[in-house]
């Protein structure tokens, strides 16, 4: 079946489009009342990822209340590193805790990778099938999973952390299990977006959401070799590369071999633009916090940013948006982009 709006797919694989595409990240989540009413009913964020049916319904959820221009698959990177081996729990206000870390060689020896790892997610695939189904061709479903580097930050870490000191000491103390588990996560990650892939999802991004806690040359070290191993491994479909805080690699990232570069709030247009060059497609990078503004001052900054990336450019905003962003907030910065 043809999509009926394939401009998301078009502008990532570096067509010339009538206007550009606009999706939220996050935008399958506590944004939305729907989200928030099912979410209520349930025993947690894990039993939502974990249901496909209902993973299904919140994915749909933002494209049937914003008219966005994708979906994305309702899940988490965490899902990953738990078939792994390493289980993580959700705590309501707090976040992602893992009970168990990797603390060295030993650890990482004992993680299941690869196919044996990623074959076991069905409930994603299944999410992502049923998706499929439902979304009835409308837009594109986007399939996507966390960096290595990102993913190692939470497993050696055990949660969010404002330092990730645990995790840049790992890198600086045990570089060799670093790697031997960088290449564990890389070569699971390969083999899951190829089964998204095959289940349904159009494009996929990696998120690299810890990329700008590294120094640079960490960064050329435990983290870009590994997302362009990823990159080279996937030509089923476009990949978007979107890594937090990692301005400072912008001239490595424009050599990976993706289709599209995102970027975030902190990266001025002109700056990606200069660096990147004019075709290269990329996608961001709004503020978040701009949508609690005033609704002219939101479009006052869509067009400016419309404007300055001129072409080749996926609307988006420069992270997730933030779960108390309200709700007209986010309908004026989509529909400014769907009115041009
Ligand atoms: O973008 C979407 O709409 C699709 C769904 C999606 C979620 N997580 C749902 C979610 C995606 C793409 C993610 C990715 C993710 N998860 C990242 C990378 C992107 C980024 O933000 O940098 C990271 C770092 C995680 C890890 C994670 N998951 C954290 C730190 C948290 C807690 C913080 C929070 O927002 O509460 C989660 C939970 C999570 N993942 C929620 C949602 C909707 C909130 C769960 C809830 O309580 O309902």
């Amino acid at each position: 079946m043809e999509l009926k709006n394939d401009l998301f797919l078009r502008t990532a694989k570096g067509e010339k489009t009538e206007r550009p595409p606009v999706w939220l990240m996050r935008q399958a989540g506590r944004i939305l009342p729907q989200y928030r009413k099912l979410r209520a009913s349930l025993s947690g964020f894990k039993e939502l990822v974990e249901t496909p049916h209902l993973a299904a319904e919140v994915t749909i959820q933002p494209v049937d209340e914003l008219d966005v221009d994708a979906a994305i698959i309702f899940s988490d990177i965490l899902v990953i590193p738990e078939v792994m081996g390493l289980e993580y729990k959700m705590v309501e206000k707090v976040g992602p805790r893992f009970p168990e870390t990797i603390s060295g060689m030993d650890d990482v020896n004992r993680l299941i990778s690869g196919k044996n790892a990623a074959d076991e997610l069905e409930y994603v695939y299944e999410a992502l099938r049923i998706t499929k189904r439902e979304l009835n061709d409308r837009v594109p479903l986007i399939g996507f999973s966390g960096a290595p580097w990102t993913l190692l930050s939470y497993m050696v870490e055990g949660g969010g952390s404002k330092t990730f000191s645990k995790a840049k000491k790992f890198l600086y103390t045990q570089p060799e299990a670093a790697h031997a588990l960088l290449d564990k996560l890389t070569e699971t990650i390969i083999i899951y977006l190829k089964n998204k892939i095959a289940a349904g999802a159009d494009l996929v991004q990696i998120f690299d959401s810890w990329a700008g806690i590294l120094s640079p040359e960490q960064y050329n070290e435990f983290s870009l070799p590994y997302i362009r191993k990823i990159c080279e491994a996937i030509d089923e479909a476009p990949v978007t590369v979107f890594a937090k805080g990692a301005w400072f690699a912008m001239e490595n990232m424009g050599d990976l071999p993706c289709q599209v570069i995102g970027l975030d709030w902190n990266t001025k247009p002109s700056f990606a633009r200069r660096i990147l060059g004019e075709k290269r497609v990329v996608q961001g990078n709004l503020d978040p916090c701009l949508l609690y503004a005033p609704h002219d001052e939101i479009r006052k900054h869509t067009l400016e940013m419309v404007n300055v990336f001129g072409g080749h450019h996926i609307v988006n905003l420069g992270h997730g948006v933030y779960p108390d962003t309200p709700l007209d907030g986010v309908k004026c910065f989509v529909d400014t982009v769907k009115s041009l």
